[in-house]
């Protein structure tokens, strides 16, 4: 007998159309999962900070004297004024206002006329700390001081990216390109982590170096891992010595939920695309680029160029389509394709995906609590 369950739908409407529902995922998916805060690179020196935000909420990340990189939320602890702001160098935090100090562990060193205060306790008094990770270089905040640690999260990808971009922990960016799509974040993702759509509408990926037939992307904890086989590595647009390490020939791909994905080109090239949600209808995508010590600068950026001229220009065409059928009253979610055997025709990663988007709504009041124990 057929299960009334099947065949398994797409998500309904309104997560990609109602503002509620992105405000639900601002305490729930957004306030419990490790997020992109910058790279480690823009902190080379005691007391180097940047800003960034989170879920709404206003962060800061900075390299302490003990050579230390640590989160804080943007905000003093004596009447609420934010310490810092874009990105900079510091002695001390000296907060703006009323000029507390803190030291950069967050620590406050002294205020003006503080000593007139009966029972002020100098040393209880610390910025709220965020947990930040440094992964290979990236650094991630996450909001949940209970969350897994991202190894927990992303099982083995540390490792793999390793091996796949040798020198990841000495890259530095040339280039962050930030791309504003009009449609919902999750819209913009889901059509970053299905190829069923490439043959159709990405000419450079079907005919180029990636052999379609074996492209693949299945779960890893909560890292989607696209892997696929490659041919004409000769009609490439740079040179690659096949014989620099074992995966210098490949292509791999490791979208880290919800909201970061690290590409690896063969050569082993690496470029991240680095989303964030503005609201519930607009979204921006950064696509960054690296190098170690710009010797390889002007091959990066032909290639940048390239993707930028080709598969992404060809992406915000789908995901604005996509959002403006989202809106319409004529609209039903339909069956997702998935074949037993995955596949590049096969919607497998947007079925994970879809779970995880409906947890993160429905899991927000939890996560709520948590960030703010
Ligand atoms: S609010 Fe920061 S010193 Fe008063
Ligand atoms: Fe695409």
């Amino acid at each position: 007998m057929k299960s009334p369950d099947l065949p398994i739908r797409s998500l309904e409407a309104r997560y990609y159309t109602d503002p509620q529902i992105f405000e639900a995922e601002k305490s729930g998916t957004l306030a419990s999962t490790w997020q992109f805060a910058g790279h480690a690179s823009q902190l080379e020196n005691p007391g180097d900070y940047f800003t960034f935000e989170i879920a709404g909420e206003h962060l800061f990340c900075i390299r302490t004297r003990d050579d230390e990189i640590k989160g804080f939320y943007n905000v003093c602890q004596h009447r609420a004024h934010q310490l810092v702001q874009g990105q900079g160098n510091c002695r001390l935090l000296v907060c703006p206002y009323h000029a507390w100090t803190y030291e950069l562990n967050g620590r406050l060193r002294g205020g003006p006329n503080i000593q007139v205060v009966d029972g002020f306790n100098k040393s209880e008094i610390c910025l709220s700390s965020v947990r930040i990770e440094n992964f290979c270089g990236f650094l991630f905040a996450n909001l949940d001081s209970d969350a897994e640690p991202m190894d927990d999260w992303f099982p083995g990808a540390r490792d793999e990216l390793q091996a796949f971009v040798p020198d990841i922990d000495s890259l530095k960016p040339i280039e962050w390109v930030e791309i504003p799509e009009r449609c919902n974040w999750k819209v913009s993702i889901e059509n970053y982590s299905e190829c069923y759509h490439c043959q159709l509408n990405h000419p450079t990926f079907s005919q180029g170096v990636v052999k379609p037939d074996t492209y693949d992307i299945q779960p890893q904890g909560h890292c989607l891992r696209h892997t696929t086989e490659c041919q004409n590595l000769d009609a490439m647009t740079y040179p690659i010595d096949l014989s620099a390490n074992e995966h210098a020939g490949e292509y791999s791909s490791w979208f880290l939920w919800p909201m970061f994905s690290f590409q690896v080109y063969p050569g082993n090239v690496l470029n991240t695309y680095h989303w964030r949600a503005i609201d519930h209808e607009h979204v921006v995508v950064w696509r960054g680029w690296y190098s170690v010590d710009n010797s390889d600068r002007e091959t990066v950026l032909a290639l940048a160029r390239q993707d930028r001229e080709t598969t992404v220009a060809e992406d915000i065409q789908l995901v604005e389509s996509v959002q403006r059928g989202l809106k319409s009253r004529g609209y039903v979610p339909g069956p997702l394709v998935l074949d037993p055997s995955c596949g590049v025709k096969s919607e497998h990663s947007i079925r994970a995906l879809q779970q995880w988007m409906r947890e993160g709504v429905t899991n927000q009041v939890k996560s709520h609590k948590s960030s703010r124990q």
